[in-house]
């Protein structure tokens, strides 16, 4: 699907849009008074997310032609297109077919001639049989010992989607024969700390890497994979080293011969398809690691859920389609009231890395200036994400959310039941902890005017500090509980928005051109820093005289 894409700014709802900007003045106090269904109206359900809108910057015009901007540039063609395997992956030249991923078995669905459910579900069953053998003490390392350790070594989406969901899903971990649980560690960074950190107090005879790498060519991974057989190799002598790299070391990725040039059998390889990006793919081969950590059925449950949202975004008219419509405010946000970021806030110790997730799926993917058919984007694009769990941020960085000059839009996601129901005497602790997250969103929303603030018998040089203008938008994502299907619905959610959009703006939201240089330069670089003179030479004088720095600093 190469089609040029339609330029957002050309269309009359964008016209409609600039006119409803001009004239802006939002009240969210007025607008729930005029309205007493504001808030059932703005309320959306999607599988088992409630999500309300209500307290967004968003009046029925707006919306409306928010919707028909959506209409315009062919949001709904373009989701159908790459829910059936269309190349919408221009730049590459690929499918974008992570929903694939969580197609029941008995679903079909035809690829470039090619029905991929099959084959989803055999590297599925593949990824099961492992992670069942590893639970239950069936697959012994090279002492015949049991498997007490699983680190995932891999980057960006061979990392951070596995972690954030091992620690999101950590109360789902017990084994079931009562032998504690699969401790997961991931190594990532090409800083040797990482690994240095993350094997001490490792048994070597007890631990089990897992490489994964889509590519299996990325600097950080393979270094860090050989970091990681040396350890093994040392701390293993009296083996037989091709035993112990076949019983200790398997491998995620679609480069399957690279794997095995790696010195992993590729009978212990999982693969998937080039129609995954790293960023969407936890729900392959990539999450094995947590399909050992939670196994199989929590993990089909995950997959579930994400198929759960996939099914709403397919199926939901537009005007209550959760994702597209939180992509469209987005997009109200940035591109006619000017917002340059997007926090998300989870009310869940247990999400304390869904930010960081969130960052690589949403910026790797909208940050963009050029649109899919290589001219330069119309618009502002992909804002930054970013966040924290609630309540720390509303101890660091919230004062700058209620009281700031800029907008910042804000996801707050938080959960009925709590995996921990611990009470502080006779007060139930999650309640105290969700009383905050009702509070913030509420104080966003409509603030406290100087008249209130004088109402408290403040001073009146001190009423402009306390003053809270309100009218910061917020959405507020609730679930019945952080299981495995509902975090596979909020990482679809995720997906979807983006996608969306993605689309308004006209970019490809699944290549990533603009990680190449640095990684190409720092292996040009790389011979300077260890000293060779012509590489330095050719550095520009900035970066040379840094490398000077360090090598005039590093200690021997
Ligand atoms: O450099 C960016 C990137 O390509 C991401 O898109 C990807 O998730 C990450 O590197 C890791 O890539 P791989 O899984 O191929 O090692």
């Amino acid at each position: 699907m190469t089609d040029a894409p339609v330029d957002p700014t050309t269309t009359p709802a964008w016209t409609r849009l600039t006119t409803l900007a001009a004239d802006f003045a939002p009240d969210l106090r007025g607008w729930f008074d005029a309205d007493p269904t504001r808030a059932t109206r703005l309320t959306f359900d999607a599988a088992d997310l409630h999500v309300d809108l209500s307290k967004g910057l968003v009046t029925d015009e707006i919306l409306a032609a928010l919707l028909e901007l959506a209409e315009e540039v062919g949001v709904a063609t373009r989701r159908d297109a790459m829910l059936c395997g269309e190349h919408i992956n221009v730049t590459e030249d690929r499918a974008v077919l992570h929903t694939a991923l969580r197609l029941p078995a008995d679903a079909s669905l035809v690829v470039d001639g090619q029905d991929v459910v099959p084959e989803v579900h055999e590297t599925l069953r593949k990824v099961y049989d492992f992670a069942d053998r590893v639970r239950s003490g069936a697959w012994t390392g090279v002492t015949g010992e049991r498997i007490r350790t699983v680190v995932n070594i891999g980057i960006g989406g061979s990392d951070l989607g596995p972690v954030m969901a091992y620690e999101a899903l950590a109360p789902y971990r017990a084994l079931p024969d009562g032998q504690g649980e699969i401790e997961c560690r991931f190594i990532s960074n090409i800083d040797p700390t990482d690994a240095a950190q993350k094997l001490a107090g490792l048994d070597p005879a007890t631990t089990l890497f897992i490489v994964s790498s889509k590519t299996f060519g990325t600097l950080e991974t393979l270094t860090n994979a050989r970091l990681c057989r040396a350890w093994l190799l040392s701390g293993l002598a009296e083996a037989d080293a091709a035993e112990a790299v076949a019983k200790h070391f398997v491998a995620v990725s679609t480069a399957l011969d690279k794997v095995a040039a790696f010195g992993i059998d590729p009978a212990n390889a999982f693969g998937f398809w080039d129609w995954v990006g790293g960023r969407y793919s936890v729900d392959s081969a990539i999450g094995t690691s947590l399909a050992v950590a939670i196994g199989p059925e929590r993990f089909a449950e995950l997959l579930a859920g994400f198929h759960a949202l996939d099914e709403h975004f397919r199926t939901a008219p537009l005007a209550s389609n959760v994702p597209i419509l939180m992509g469209l405010l987005n997009v109200w946000y940035v591109n006619f009231l000017g917002a340059g970021t997007h926090a998300v806030l989870p009310y869940s110790q247990l999400m304390h890395r869904f930010p960081a997730y969130l960052q690589q799926l949403t910026m790797e993917s909208n940050g963009k200036g050029v649109r899919w058919d290589g001219t330069p984007v119309t618009t502002e694009t992909g804002e930054v994400f970013w966040g924290e769990p609630g309540t720390n941020g509303q101890h660091a960085f919230y004062q700058l959310i209620h009281q700031g000059t800029r907008i910042l839009p804000a996801d707050f996601i938080a959960f009925a039941n709590p995996p921990y129901p611990l009470k502080d005497g006779d007060i139930d602790v999650h309640e105290l902890f969700l009383a905050n997250f009702f509070a913030q969103t509420r104080a966003l929303a409509f603030g406290k005017t100087a008249d209130e603030v004088r109402a408290e018998g403040t001073a009146e040089a001190i009423v402009p500090a306390r003053v809270f203008t309100g009218n910061r938008p917020t959405a507020s994502i609730m679930a019945p509980a952080l299981t495995p299907s509902v975090l596979g619905q909020l990482i679809a959610l995720y997906e979807h928005i983006t996608f969306t959009q993605g689309v308004v703006w006209g970019i490809d939201s699944f290549d990533q051109w603009g990680v190449e240089l640095g990684k190409q330069l720092a292996l040009q670089i790389s011979p300077a820093v260890s000293g060779d003179a012509e590489a330095a030479a050719a550095q520009d004088a900035s970066t040379r005289a840094l490398i000077d720095y360090y090598r005039s600093h590093r200690e021997p």
